[in-house]
């Protein structure tokens, strides 16, 4: 994976090309680079490491060039070493490509080019892009059908249909200096408008300061972008009609706004998270009599009705979203629910089941494994012919303009604004929120529970807006204090029962992700058959414990480990004697129904290891090796 950017038009392009990638080192940030091209030369500056270190290589230098592409890189062939940092040229330095994906058949095509004559400087999959370019560039297949007369369109043209893989690219070179080309295949690649100038990004937040007008390339697309405008062909070389649409972001969600870091900032827009939730998709008058859902989904019948079977894709985060998920679709709809990982998921798939929804969750809708998954459930339950196996997918994301979105036919929308924290935390709350108006209006559907109980769960809904504002208020200083005692912490465990086990899970992730502390997540119950054995004083465990069918239970699991010397941290109900005398350190949230607790259990959790990862001085929002859409398999 990684972030690509180009411009054209009438300004400097490195400043506009810098901007940009700075809104795209969520993608990847082992490396970075920049080319550009005038006055029939081509400059091109790579850094090691984060893209400020590319900005201080780019000091001082004079570049009025108006044409540039760039990248920031998230290492997937060849070490995070300048010489594989993007752009990659071609032999005689006259071409320059950027890429975010992966070329499967790279191998074959290097030796194929080596055999040619072209010299290799990097050990990367992308660098056969450019050198196959300069082969098409001299030595055309005379099969062209553009209506452009554009050389280098059509040698990019050639060599893509050549590519095999997920990729999208961004092309200049030398030679051709009024021409930007960008190819869209299996990976998100978005075009901007703007007058006399055009972008083009991996993703929007990039091209939102210059314009609004946006138009997202499908996959088998090239797009060759002028000062004059844009030509959108397919890979075969017919001319495609095309127009940009216009987005509705706002680029001052993208800034900190005075938090030190996104994740803390993004911690604490939750409340106004859920309360969009809420006001998007419930009905904010229903009571139990009145006649009609109090969901507001607008999904259609056949999607939802006679469900006999739910399967869930997803990965990472979302697919502890996903769990919370599968215990709400049981529990309050009814409905057998699995939880599958995308990237097993795909290489096998369980038998087909009759009258079965599929739903992908994926935050960015990019994520690689979760779209191959779902393309192919829906193919092979068409290929089935029979109507009992028919598709109905749905999908979960936060990003309606994404690739999952051009995918799926059905989307619920999660409404948390755009995330940068590498860490999910709104967008995980935020589907927590889908998957609770989807079980409630499947519940409503089978009649799966009472109206009357359906009307405590709305009225639990409405209030935790506020209950997350009281958890955050009441937290965030005595977190940050607790956090001093873990500096030099190198284990930690996590356990949830039920509805919190997702929650111990997601505690420990997030712990591992930003802090790089080893932890484990583990259903309480199953302590005893194994993590135990890991369990004396320097072992702490955050034990989830909320009111409801398994809070003794968990008790005595977070008793287990007491007995084994482990520090006790409780996220617990508040002004609990039980828990007070149980847990070392208490993390107290409202006592509401069980079924809504992990909205607010995530939050204490999320706050540790914020804090953990701050108090050591790490880089919270953009950790080590991960990236925040990994759209590479
Ligand atoms: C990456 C991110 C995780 C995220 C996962 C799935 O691994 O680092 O935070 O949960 O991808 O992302 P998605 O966009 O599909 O939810």
């Amino acid at each position: 994976m990684c972030g690509i950017v180009g411009y054209i038009g009438t300004q400097a392009a490195s400043s506009i090309l810098i901007e940009g990638l700075k809104t795209l080192e969520y993608r990847g940030y082992d490396s970075a680079g920049v080319a550009t091209v005038s006055e029939g030369k081509l400059q091109r500056t790579r850094a090691k490491g984060k893209l400020v270190n590319l900005q201080t290589k780019l000091e001082g230098l004079e570049d009025p060039s108006r044409l540039g592409i760039g990248h920031t890189r998230w290492a997937t062939h060849g070490k995070p070493e300048e010489h594989n940092a993007h752009p990659h040229t071609d032999t005689k330095e006259r071409i320059a490509v950027v890429q975010n994906g992966i070329i499967e058949n790279y191998r074959e095509l290097r030796a194929e080019l080596k055999d040619k004559g072209h010299h290799f400087r990097s050990d990367t999959d992308t660098e056969v892009i450019p050198h196959l370019i300069a082969e098409y560039l001299e030595n055309p297949l005379d099969e062209s059908i553009l209506t452009t007369q554009s050389e280098l369109l059509e040698a990019i043209r050639q060599a893509v249909n050549r590519l095999q893989g997920a990729f999208a690219l961004a092309i200049i070179s030398i030679d051709f200096p009024d021409e930007l080309i960008v190819v869209r295949q299996q990976a998100p690649l978005a075009i901007g408008f703007g007058q006399g100038e055009f972008f083009c990004a991996s993703d929007t937040p990039a091209i939102m300061p210059y314009t609004q007008a946006v138009l997202t390339l499908e996959n088998g697309e090239i797009a060759r972008l002028t000062p004059m405008g844009v030509e959108v062909y397919d890979f075969p070389g017919h001319r495609l009609k095309k127009k940009p649409q216009t987005l509705n972001w706002n680029p001052i969600m993208v800034e900190k706004q005075g938090f030190k870091h996104f994740m803390l900032k993004e911690i604490y827009e939750q409340p106004g998270v859920v309360r969009t939730c809420l006001e998007t998709y419930l009905d904010t008058a229903w009571e139990p009599n009145s006649g009609h859902s109090p969901i507001r989904l607008a999904l259609p019948d056949a999607l939802l009705n006679d469900l006999q079977h739910i399967q869930i894709l997803a990965c990472g985060t979302s697919w502890h979203a996903s769990l919370v998920g599968k215990y709400l679709l049981e529990q309050v709809a009814g409905i057998p629910t699995v939880v599958q990982y995308a990237s097993e998921f795909r290489y096998a798939p369980a038998p087909l089941m009759p009258n079965t929804l599929t739903i992908g969750v994926t935050q960015s809708g990019e994520t690689a494994d979760t779209l191959a998954a779902l393309d192919m459930e829906q193919t092979r339950r068409l290929a089935s012919g029979k109507a009992q196996y028919a598709p109905r997918m749905l999908g979960i994301t936060n990003r309606m303009d994404s690739s999952l979105a051009r995918l799926i036919p059905h989307i619920v929308g999660t409404m948390a604004g755009i995330e940068i924290g590498v860490a999910a935390t709104k967008t995980f709350v935020a589907q927590l929120m889908a998957f609770y108006f989807l079980a409630l209006e499947l519940a409503y559907r089978r009649q799966s529970i009472s109206l009357e109980r359906i009307g405590e769960i709305i009225d639990g809904l409405r209030q935790l807006p506020a209950q997350l504002e009281l958890v955050l208020e009441s937290q965030e200083r005595y977190v940050e204090e607790l956090s001093h005692d873990f500096a030099d912490t190198k284990d930690f465990i996590f356990i949830g029962r039920g509805i919190n086990y997702p929650i111990a899970l997601e505690g420990a992730l997030k712990l591992k992700e930003i802090s790089y502390i080893h932890a484990e997540g583990y259903p309480a119950g199953e302590m005893k058959h194994g993590p135990i054995a890991l369990l004396d004083e320097k072992v702490p465990v955050v034990a989830i414990a909320t009111k409801g069918t398994v809070y003794e239970k968990v008790l005595s699991n977070a008793q287990e480990a007491k007995a084994r010397d482990a520090r006790l941290i409780g996220v617990v109900p508040m002004n609990d004697v039980e828990a007070e005398e149980t847990f070392d350190a208490l993390l107290p949230v409202p006592d509401v129904d069980e079924l809504l607790s992990p909205i607010l259990t995530v939050v204490p959790v999320q706050l540790l290891s914020y804090h953990i990862a701050a108090r050591r001085g790490l880089d919270v929002d953009q950790p080590r090796n991960l990236a925040k859409s990994v759209t590479v398999e």
